[in-house]
């Protein structure tokens, strides 16, 4: 009888435990990890890169979602650490707003106004999630793109420019009506520094390079938002499944990174913290 008394007991403090243990896991989860931003440090070797730029700090956001499911003071606490970080430029890797229509351009402009500018400037591309309904409104990427132009930030969208020296390619959304990187990519020099920027990491295995080496920086990702320990994340929007998060070699002289977002679709993350990056320019 009283083996049997402990045994409940036993089974019922393990149950109790284990729904602990159950609540924890989803706080944490849905309360802590999806803006417990992890701030990433990594060099960034490119070719040719004039003497001037050696040691300039570029910030990479991606995947900000700003619309009705990511918290709006997160994401301007998220601007506030940039402004800290002091940057030199600002790259954002696409899918700045969660949106149907243009119903999310004015709240995106504002969240960015609140970052000062880097003295190099603030480049940004596109992603799916800029074109509106199914990705596929044209009119929403190209209001965007026009109000975000009135603020002094650059948008590529199969376009280059030059900022001292160094060329910034940006390739238009992979999902959306205006991918076509071709020429843009055929164009540049690999005589000179180049640096591309492009939301969607399987864009990587289109054959759109024209031998094309060096870094793409991407997003897209989150990283999958939640992955087991030491195993890869079960959910991720690409079709190369290598292409989940962080730094990965092509091995045909192309360098990948992949920022793992600081917005989220749902609020959850496990495993996958939200990232700013900040990459130090180096002469590879
Ligand atoms: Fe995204």
């Amino acid at each position: 009888m009283v083996r049997r008394l402990i045994t409940r007991r036993a089974f019922m403090q393990a149950t109790a435990g284990g729904m602990v243990s159950a609540v924890g896991v989803f706080g944490y989860t849905w309360r802590i990890e999806p803006h417990w931003v992890q701030i990433i440090e990594r060099p960034l070797p490119i070719e040719h890169l004039p003497e001037s730029l050696i040691g300039k700090r570029i910030v990479q956001l991606s995947d900000l979602h700003v619309g009705p499911v990511v918290d709006d003071a997160y994401l301007f606490r998220c601007m506030q650490r940039v402004n800290e970080l002091k940057p030199d430029m600002l790259v954002i890797t696409g899918d700045l707003m969660s949106c149907r229509e243009t119903e999310r351009v004015e709240p995106t402009i504002t969240l960015l106004n609140e970052v000062t500018s880097p003295p190099l400037g603030t480049v940004v591309v596109l992603g799916n999630h800029d074109y509106g309904f199914r990705w596929g409104l044209g009119r929403v990427a190209d209001r965007l793109s026009e109000r975000l132009r009135e603020q002094g930030i650059a948008v590529l969208r199969n376009q280059t420019m030059n900022i001292q020296g160094l060329n910034i390619a940006g390739i238009d959304d992979y999902w959306s009506p205006r991918f076509g990187p071709d020429d843009m990519l055929a164009s540049l020099d690999q005589n000179q520094a180049n640096l591309v920027l492009c939301h969607n990491p399987d864009v990587a295995d289109e054959p759109v390079w024209n031998g094309y080496r060096g870094w793409i920086l991407c997003g897209h990702t989150h990283g999958g938002q939640c992955k087991p320990p030491f195993l890869n994340p079960p959910i991720l929007p690409v079709e190369n499944k290598r292409y989940s998060e962080g730094t990965i070699d092509l091995h045909d002289g192309r360098m990948m990174y992949i920022n793992r977002g600081l917005g989220y679709m749902h609020r959850v993350r496990f495993n996958v913290r939200p990232e700013i990056t900040i990459f130090a320019l180096a002469k590879a």
